[in-house]
């Protein structure tokens, strides 16, 4: 096991992530999906931090933490900083957790200051899309697009997202309410890299400009179950063999198209046993690409290809769509901000576009947002292995905190009218 640097204020931040991994629905690792039991105990753990500073927290509708650090005025506007606090299954400790509990570590570093602008730390209860198929459960109650469709998907235990807020004991009727109003400066999310160009770059920080759109959809081929020993091959309508031939074309696309990235995470055969021919194979596509346009074509393609391959074979095929989320520019102000503000803290600072998703790409709807990202040593994430770098870290609580210097002086900053 890795040992790392769990002293000093950056140490803190690494032991506090360490901390929330060990609230699981797993025992040997860490797994905590939206409004599952331990997200309680992760809820309990930052009120805690949250305390001290004299900051509110409460757990809105949708199950999304907030802890309020109020102004030095009592009707200042607020800055939103966080990110989400559920994760994928053996996950490691830092994506989505690390911009939470570096926005509660900014606040103990002011030291009981109060700016201008009051800041709310946020918790997002869901990103990562794992337990419904669907993401950003936690972000689009704030931007208003959690909504009776999304309240009735259910995961795989045929609970759906409303009774999950139930049986979390909150009140789905009240969602709306978790809605942002329009007292919002913007939202800025600390993340890990989660990728390989930073680490090239031996730099620790980065602003991003932009996220990446992403879709998600299941497929399902249908065929014929029958004897393994006694079908012979051609007369055979095998699911996951039409879904084989399926998942090899989707890798070949994405292989060819300059910047395409496609993944089927996920496969799931019936009845799923050694001596049954499938009759039905269910999968996952996740399509990801900076433009719009190549991504839905791309998954245009795959849909055609898909209902080919089954109409070959004698299957069926038929897809969902779970997720069309457009690829989001950041907001050029605060961008150009984070740079100033990491050049402050001695690094060059250097601007990409964020392959993988995250909330602020849903709050950029509705309020100016923007990223700063951390090298991911060995550009490793949702893995166990996945870590940082406790100068890194450093770096990042020196920028957030030259950042708040900067905002705190900024007119226009401030002058700025919410979208919300
Ligand atoms: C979130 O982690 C994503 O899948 O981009
Ligand atoms: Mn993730
Ligand atoms: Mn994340």
């Amino acid at each position: 096991m890795q040992t790392i640097e769990t002293t000093g204020r950056a140490g803190s931040v690494i032991a506090r992530c360490r901390k929330l991994a060990s609230f699981s629905e797993d025992p040997e690792s860490t797994r905590r999906t939206f409004l599952s039991p331990p997200m309680h105990e992760c809820h309990r753990e930052i009120a805690g931090w949250m305390e001290p500073l004299g900051a509110r927290s409460r757990v809105d509708a949708a199950g999304n933490f907030h802890g309020f650090y109020p102004a030095t005025q009592p009707d200042a506007p607020r800055l939103l900083i966080g990110s989400h606090l559920d994760t994928v299954p053996n996950a490691g400790a830092y994506d989505g957790i690390l911009g939470v509990v570096l926005a509660v570590a900014l606040l103990e570093e002011l030291r009981g200051k109060k700016l201008p602008f009051a800041i709310e730390v946020l918790g997002f209860s869901e990103e990562e899309g794992v337990r419904f198929g669907t993401p950003f459960i936690g972000s689009r109650a704030l931007v208003g697009r959690l909504d009776q469709e999304l309240l009735s998907v259910q995961d795989s235990r045929r609970v759906s997202v409303r009774r999950a807020i139930e049986e979390f004991g909150l009140n789905p009727n009240e969602v709306p309410q978790a809605e942002l109003k329009n007292d919002t400066l913007g939202y800025l999310e600390f993340h890990i890299e989660q990728g390989p160009v930073l680490e090239s770059l031996k730099l620790p920080l980065a602003a991003v400009d932009a996220i990446a759109g992403q879709s998600r959809l299941e497929l399902i081929f249908l065929g014929k179950g029958n004897h393994a020993g006694t079908t012979p091959m051609q007369l055979r309508h095998d699911a996951v063999a039409g879904a084989a031939e399926w998942i090899s074309l989707v890798e070949k696309l994405a292989q060819e198209t300059s910047g395409l990235v496609a993944t089927v995470g996920k496969i799931e055969a019936k009845p799923g046993t050694t001596n049954v021919i499938a009759f039905e194979a269910r999968l996952t596509l996740d399509v990801r690409h900076s433009s719009d346009k190549i991504r839905s074509c791309a998954v245009a393609d795959l849909i055609h290809q898909a209902r080919d391959i089954a109409a070959r074979r004698g299957l069926s095929v038929r897809e969902t769509s779970l997720l069309d989320q457009p690829a989001v520019a950041m907001d050029p102000f605060l961008t150009a901000e984070i740079e100033q503000a990491i050049r402050k803290t001695g690094c060059k600072p250097h601007r990409m576009t964020s392959g993988a998703g995250h909330d602020a790409m849903v709050l950029a709807e509705r309020v100016p947002a923007a990223m700063i990202f951390l090298r991911t040593p060995g550009g490793v994430s949702h893995d166990p292995a996945e870590t940082i770098v406790a100068e890194d870290v450093e770096k990042a609580i020196q920028c957030g905190l030259h950042l708040f210097d900067q905002l705190a002086l900024s007119q226009e900053f401030q002058q700025r009218t919410s979208r919300a």
